[in-house]
């Protein structure tokens, strides 16, 4: 009997669930990896293997990710969530819970902890995100900041499109009164007919 609650003592120890980071920061829009490893075994995988992965913000809590024995469980989600995590289930048996959250609110700062159940026993492991809205006054600020120019440059285009086009106006116009007057009747038809198909090009 003794043995038996010292063993399983001893293996509740050994089952360790870590983070990687302690705590992340991340720029809203932008996206994160939130990062676990836990005790592996030496022998095969484990078996009945439990994950589930919770958050809480400032304003709520609940669950991001649920794992059991290689089915994910989307519907346990958190409609905060859904659709911005994606797992990486192949880094699983190397020991590592990958999450990968997208599209990041600001709202989504707060506690991340990922809870473990193995046949040798639970541990869990915690780290805080921050997602600040850096990129909201970066973004609101640039747009301002480089239409003007912009703008300017393509006043310049216009204007030199324009004297182009009235430049070859008036070149033609031009010839044409040069042709009409001091040419004999003959040649001005065909020089006519080659400028008129010359026409839309220039225009
Ligand atoms: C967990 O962290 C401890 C202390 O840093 C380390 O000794 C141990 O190897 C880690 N275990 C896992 C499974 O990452
Ligand atoms: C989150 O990051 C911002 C900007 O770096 C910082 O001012 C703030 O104190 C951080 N909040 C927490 C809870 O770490
Ligand atoms: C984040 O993305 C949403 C939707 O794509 C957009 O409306 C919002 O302006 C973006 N915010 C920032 C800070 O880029």
């Amino acid at each position: 009997m003794l043995l038996l609650i010292l063993s399983s003592c001893l293996c509740a120890a050994t089952f360790v669930v870590n983070v990687t980071q302690s705590s992340y920061e991340a720029e809203e829009n932008h996206s994160i990896t939130l990062e676990w490893t836990f005790t592996t075994r030496t022998q095969g995988s484990w078996k009945n293997l439990f994950i589930i992965c919770e958050f809480r913000t400032s304003v709520k809590s609940g669950v991001i990710y649920v794992h059991h024995d290689g089915d994910e469980f989307p519907d346990s989600q958190d409609d905060q969530f859904s659709g911005r995590v994606q797992s990486d289930k192949d880094v699983l048996r190397e020991g590592r819970i990958r999450l990968h959250v997208s599209r990041l609110r600001t709202e989504d700062s707060g506690l991340y902890r990922c809870n473990m159940k193995t046949e040798d026993g639970f541990n869990s492991g915690r780290c805080r995100l921050n997602v600040t809205a850096a990129a909201d006054q970066i973004q609101t600020q640039r747009p301002t900041l480089t239409s003007e120019p912009e703008r300017g440059r393509w006043t310049i285009i216009v204007i030199i499109a324009l004297g182009v086009i009235s430049a070859a106006a008036l070149m033609f116009l031009l010839c044409y009164l040069v042709v009409k007057c001091c040419l004999p009747v003959d040649v001005y038809y065909s020089d006519a007919k080659e400028t008129r198909d010359f026409n839309p090009l220039i225009v």
